[in-house]
């Protein structure tokens, strides 16, 4: 995952940021640099791989100077490389610039910026930012401006600090949307810049937050924050706890409030090198696939347990309509002992946070002994269900600490929509232009998700109405059918409410008998396929009294006017529709059990990794 480390003060900035990539090094990168203000001038170091060469680098070719920033990568656009790692430097020389995001119109900004002669010297929608902010600074001639301009012009959330040899007294740091949060230490006649409290702890325990469209101006003295429409912003401090895991909740109360609003940076990060936005392509080397083997797959089975399952039963309708491939989803406690119809054709497919629960590495080694092809997505690193397989996808979402599952879920949905285009691709079923066009949506979800989550003060309103519900029924249907399974999931685990979900088709054959005005019945009624099957759905409880809780596309009339409480998620192309619908679920059973004071990260008889049976 992406970080970033900044400082101005009195000491050697050198230390200080590679000490601080070395704390967020646990997160996940492909490439690191550092950019230092030396003598009035930027100088850069940046190397491929591990920060340990990076550290090489610096030693070989040593760098001073008390104010700079430093950037750990997972590539995004371009390969990981030294050219493509960050900071990245404008052409005037004048401006450094790290980054955490997708910049999502950025072919639209390089060709405007190379129309205007600038030339490019990596392949990263990054630099585009440091041209503009350079820019805006040869019209006005100041930095802040510059930059407030420069963001202004950016579709997608950010993380972005900045430098500028022209106001060498101070950094500029900012933040649009959650791709990952921007955190400001206070110390003594220094300064500190960072993605996340660790990279910094070990220097001060003071720290403000950025929220989302706000910018800060950093000197040794402080900080001024800014709305990017320029209102001043009263900053709040808060004090950090020593305990390293304590300080990663940072702004939040609970891991699994952190863990949802991370999702717009887990996200960007699964897409992390898997995605090239020029040319419409996927990418999972470490599935070894070509055409012919794609060809030769009569079937996959995906497998896991709890959340990875609901994952899966997305995937499967991701996978059959993208790549025509038949899919069915097994629970691995049951595929396990069932002496399941495998073999070598069969493409076995386990999904799991932790990579070590029982079942799943069990249902794992039957499909091996069966002769089937296995693959995995997997979040822990070097953990049994990676190794096992053939081949494992990486969620790259970083540690999860809740047990409750949040963006453990999400993250395999983003890389099996990629699998889906991947083998679509190989196997002929889908077109140049619609794979194109499916590769153009990924970039929009990172947006898309933090616009879901900007909408938690309404999700807490229906907390508050709902929190003493006794059980809720959870509808959903065709790709959002699984959905309605995890949300219901999500509020069972952690509220200790029951929570049922169903089919809605099935409503009739059953669960229609239990509505009456005690029970809220949440439906998903995206504007998919099936909106208009959700919509008499919906007609259906609301005739026999019931209470219905909507998760619908902003601006629906039709659902504005029935339900008596709505979840609001923006447009979002259906096959990805998933993974915006369910934010709202998650922050839902969150609130509702932080509400009945229960102990949200732990509760009561669950584990986090189950490794016996
Ligand atoms: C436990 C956890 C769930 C999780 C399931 C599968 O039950 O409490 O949150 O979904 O295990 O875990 P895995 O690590 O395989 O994804």
């Amino acid at each position: 995952m992406c970080g970033i480390v900044g400082y101005i003060g009195e000491q050697d900035a050198t230390p200080i940021i590679l000490n601080g990539l070395r704390r967020l090094e646990y997160r996940g990168y492909d490439s690191a640099g550092i950019a230092v203000l030396q003598d009035g001038k930027i100088e850069l170091r940046r190397e491929v791989g591990k920060l340990d060469r990076l550290v090489d680098l610096v030693r070989q070719q040593p760098l001073a100077g008390n104010l700079g920033i430093g950037h750990t990568r997972w590539a995004t656009h371009g390969e990981p490389s030294a050219r493509n790692a960050h900071p990245h430097v404008s052409a005037s020389g004048e401006v450094v610039v790290v980054h955490n995001g997708i910049v999502e119109n950025y072919l639209e900004l390089r060709e405007e910026l190379t129309a205007e002669g600038t030339v490019f010297k990596s392949d990263t929608d990054t630099e585009t930012i440091v041209h503009l902010v350079d820019r805006f600074l040869a019209v006005d001639g100041d930095l802040v401006q510059a930059v407030r301009h420069t963001l202004l012009r950016l579709r997608g959330a950010h993380g972005v600090v900045v430098f500028s040899t022209r106001e060498p007294d101070k950094i500029i740091a900012a933040r649009i949307g959650n791709a990952g949060g921007v955190v400001i230490g206070y110390g003594q006649g220094e300064m500190f810049v960072a993605s996340d409290i660790p990279a910094i702890l070990e220097h001060t325990r003071q720290v403000t937050f950025l929220e989302s469209r706000q910018m800060a101006v950093v000197t040794r003295q402080g900080a001024v924050v800014q709305t990017l429409e320029g209102k001043p912003v009263q900053p709040t401090l808060h004090s950090v706890s020593w305990d390293p895991v304590a300080a990663e909740k940072g702004e939040y109360r609970h891991f699994m409030q952190k863990e949802i609003h991370e999702q717009v940076r887990s996200l960007t990060d699964t897409l992390a090198g898997r995605v090239d936005f020029k040319q419409g392509r996927v990418r999972l080397p470490q599935l070894n696939l070509d055409a012919q083997q794609a060809r030769a797959i009569e079937r996959i089975v995906i497998t896991g347990c709890g959340t990875a399952a609901y994952a899966g039963m997305v995937g499967k309708v991701l996978i059959e309509t993208l790549a025509r491939l038949p899919v069915e989803v097994d629970i691995a406690s049951e595929f396990r002992y069932r002496d399941p119809l495998v073999n070598e054709r069969t493409v076995v497919l386990a999904i799991s946070q932790s990579g070590e629960t029982a079942d799943t590495l069990a249902a794992m080694e039957e499909a091996r002994r069966k002769g089937a092809r296995l693959w995995s997505i997997v979040n822990a690193i070097g953990s049994q269900a990676m190794r096992l397989a053939d081949g494992s996808i990486s969620m790259q979402t970083g540690p999860e600490i809740g047990v409750a599952s949040t963006k453990a879920f999400t993250a395999p949905i983003v890389d099996l929509y990629m699998l889906a285009i991947l083998l679509g691709e190989l196997r002929g079923t889908l077109s140049d232009a619609e794979r194109r066009k499916r590769v153009k949506d990924l970039g929009r979800i990172p947006d898309l998700v933090g616009r879901c989550l900007d909408r938690e003060a309404e999700v807490i309103n229906v907390a508050q109405a709902l929190k003493e519900m006794r059980s809720a029924l959870y509808l959903g249907r065709g790709v959002n059918m699984p959905i309605a399974y995890e949300g219901a999931l999500k509020l069972k685990e952690i509220s200790y409410i029951h929570a049922e979900a169903y089919p809605a088709g099935e409503m009739k054959h059953g669960p229609i008998a239990l509505v009456d005005r005690d029970l809220p019945v949440v439906a998903i009624a995206t504007q998919d396929p099936w909106y208009e099957k959700m919509i008499s759905q919906i007609e259906q409880v609301k005739a026999r009294g019931g209470i219905v809780v909507a998760v619908a596309t902003e601006g629906d009339e039709r659902i504005a006017a029935l339900a008596d409480r709505v979840f609001w998620v923006p447009a979002t192309p259906w096959l990805l529709s998933p993974v915006v619908t369910v934010l709202p679920l998650q922050m839902f059973a969150y609130h509702i059990a932080a509400l009945r004071g229960l102990d949200v990260d732990q509760p009561r008889n669950l584990a986090k990794s189950v490794t016996v049976e």
